[in-house]
């Protein structure tokens, strides 16, 4: 029986263009959604912008745009990533929509009937310049308890403690740098205490197979926990102004965008129903009898941050204002670059859209994440030397090499004619069909736990011993050979199949390369899994199918914009491109003294700095490599940007950034303070 799989992954807030992170969770879902289909299941893989709240409003407002404009730039800049990395959701849509509104008022109206939302009065600071209510990351103030200036509303990085904001001393707001005033305002929670909720959750938490063991472990702390850690009921409203959906009867409230966010995954399948495309899909149905239907199983793939939300308040509300609970919550960990945490709002590490642009194959990215992946909440760390070794080495080392050996004598000396396998064959080729063939369940098994690693590595030990076989029938010997012509075909004929055996297990991963590989061998297309035992016929004039990655390609991935460009991009560009005093001097310029310059291993353009800052020593990788002998710039003073967040670059974390100049045409010059200054003095 066919499922029916209604995907989706977490939506992406619609303040910035996508990081590493977001790919990667892409990623994961895209190839299990290509795995399904190529089982025959009909799946319906949804995404969308989770668009309101504070911050959104806040850049939008900085943008000196209105939040729909804003929201709608972001927007524009999605499809690029997502076909650049060959990432196919059948539908994108926004929770800024009026699919969302009509939902997101039902749902709440629902809740509401069924007795679990009430109102309480909640005391807030509200900054009297900007006229809000600020939400905690917005005030600052001193520690209460060691007085440390300058800290956020819930807990002091000098000594720890926690509190809520209104206990900061000398509390401004951060928007407007005013004295928040404490003020009252009505809020509407949803009661998650409720009895019939807890009982439900529990149930609905035990289900086998719905959520992987640390998960259901994660949420049982919080379903049971007790005194300060017991279950909270869930603030849903916010007070205007507000970037977010009315509340219906309450004027000037509206839900809170974690209220809304998920309910995006249903008004995006409702957008994607109500314009004809699920009909496209060969899905019949409307939108609310497919979704209430049994058979629809509703999958949900999200990052470690946001099981609360997931596992917690979503199936309640979904289950208290009649609609189906989701069947299966996905949790992926975090990626990591070379070990060090990429966060959320911090997008370092790789430039996603830059790995595109320097023409890098984005096929490499998902092998490589693929053979990171698997089952559990684990973090994943990108790793340039191992991403280019299992890139060159497995990928095109082992599985392209099948091809290249033995297409070549097909299409030369056979006129391109298959022979049908035959496993009683002598030919050391021929035996491996059957290991191939007692692959294909476990292979299939692993796809669907999600432990892509195992697929893979299952799968480059095939092309281990389909290599090895090739290695001791030594076709390009056989080729010499007229008395052993019969044998030649024979050795190839096997190795193309399977190399067709491999293409179809690591197709939800390589969908461009195995299309290639279809049109070579003339599969159907879309492929699917019960094509394995199909009988081949001939093959294609063959072309390389994947190049290998160059060290050089890395470098650049890795490397900063050029100072240049890194130089010309101002802080915080308002509309017409100045900057106030304020801004510039933000930016924390000192005098260093070079004490160290060295040359970095496989590093065209860069240099390895040692400064003496005054204050201590820092490294910083310069991209003057090409204008400069590091001897030469020993001793030397030169200015620096001190207060540059540490990058994470493929051979160390840069800790700032040295000044030099360069105009359109070739060179590179170093600025120097004139005689004098020296190493530590600020440059304003
Ligand atoms: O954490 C986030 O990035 C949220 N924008 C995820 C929302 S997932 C769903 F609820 F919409
Ligand atoms: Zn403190």
């Amino acid at each position: 029986m066919p499922r029916r799989l209604f995907v989706t992954t977490a939506l992406p807030y619609a303040n910035g263009p996508f990081h590493i992170g977001h790919i990667m969770e892409y990623i994961q879902a895209d190839i299990w959604v290509r795995f399904q289909r190529m089982q025959g299941h009909e799946v319906h893989f949804i995404g969308a912008d989770d668009a309101h709240g504070a911050p959104i409003m806040l850049a939008a407002e900085k943008a000196g745009k209105p939040p729909e404009q804003f929201i709608a730039e972001i927007a524009a800049g999605r499809k690029q990533y997502l076909d650049g990395f060959h990432i196919e959701f059948d539908n994108w849509h926004s929770t800024h929509s009026k699919e969302n509104t009509e939902l997101s008022q039902d749902i709440y109206r629902k809740l509401d009937g069924a007795r679990l939302v009430y109102k309480k009065a909640v005391e807030q600071f509200f900054d009297p310049v900007k006229g809000m209510f600020l939400a905690d990351r917005y005030i600052k103030g001193e520690c209460p308890n060691c007085g440390t200036k300058d800290q956020y509303g819930d807990a002091c990085e000098n000594c720890g403690t926690v509190y809520s904001p209104t206990k900061l001393k000398n509390p401004y707001s951060t928007l407007s740098g005013a004295k928040p005033e404490l003020r009252s305002s009505d809020h509407l929670f949803f009661k998650l205490s409720d009895e019939k909720c807890v009982n439900f959750l529990r149930e609905w938490l035990e289900q086998p197979g719905r959520l992987q063991p640390q998960v259901v472990n994660k949420a049982w702390e919080w379903l049971d926990g007790e005194g300060d850690k017991a279950l909270a009921d869930w603030d849903i409203s916010r007070d205007a102004p507000y970037f977010g959906i009315p509340i219906p009867g309450l004027p000037g409230k509206y839900f809170y965008v974690w209220l809304d966010a998920p309910i995006g995954y249903l008004a995006s399948l409702k957008n994607y129903f109500d314009t004809g495309k699920a009909r496209k899909s060969g899905e019949t149905r409307g939108f609310a009898e497919f979704l209430a239907a049994r058979d629809t199983e509703m999958i949900h793939f999200i990052g470690k941050d946001i099981i609360y939300f997931h596992t917690l308040f979503w199936p309640a509300m979904l289950k208290f204002s009649g609609y189906k609970t989701p069947d299966q919550i996905n949790v992926h960990g975090f990626i990591t670059v070379s070990g060090d945490k990429m966060s959320k709002s911090r997008g370092t590490g790789i430039d996603p859209l830059r790995y595109l642009e320097l023409g890098m194959n984005p096929e490499w990215l998902r092998y490589y994440i693929a053979a990171k992946l698997n089952g559990n909440v684990e973090d994943i760390d990108f790793d340039p030397d191992d991403f280019l070794a299992r890139v060159n080495s497995d990928l095109v080392g082992k599985y392209v090499n099948i091809a290249s050996r033995a297409a070549g004598f097909l299409n030369k000396q056979f006129d391109g004619k298959l022979l049908p396998v035959d496993s009683d064959r002598v030919v050391a080729t021929a035996k491996w069909t059957m290991l191939a063939i007692d692959a294909e369940e476990r292979i299939a098994g692993h796809y669907e736990q999600r432990e892509f690693g195992k697929v893979v590595r299952e799968t480059m030990e095939l092309a281990d011993r389909i290599n090895e076989a090739i290695d001791r029938e030594k076709p390009w010997e056989l080729a010499k050979r007229p008395d052993q012509k019969q044998r030649l075909h024979e050795v190839c004929s096997d190795s193309i199949d399977a190399f067709r055996r491999l293409t179809l297990f690591l197709a939800p991963i390589l969908p461009k390369t195995s299309e290639r590989v279809a049109t070579l061998l003339g599969l159907k297309l879309p492929l699917k899994w019960n094509q394995l035992g199909e009988p081949l016929h001939s093959i294609r004039q063959y072309e390389h199918l994947i190049t290998r990655v160059e060290e050089k390609q890395l470098d650049a991935l890795f490397e900063p914009p050029s100072e240049k460009a890194a130089m010309t991009t101002p802080a915080s560009p308002s509309t017409d491109g100045t900057i106030s005093i304020e801004e510039f001097s933000k930016v924390d310029l000192r005098i260093a003294k070079i004490v160290k310059a060295e040359r970095v291993d496989g590093a065209d353009k860069l240099l390895k700095l040692t400064l003496d800052t005054g204050s201590g020593t820092r490294t910083v990788f310069a991209g003057i490599k090409s204008a400069y002998d590091p001897a030469k710039l020993e001793g030397r003073l030169t200015v620096m940007v001190a207060n540059l967040a540490p990058r994470k670059m493929k051979f160390g974390v840069s800790e700032g950034m040295v000044l030099a100049a360069s105009g359109d045409g070739p060179g590179l010059f170093l600025l120097s303070p004139d005689s004098g200054a020296q190493a530590g003095m600020k440059v304003k």
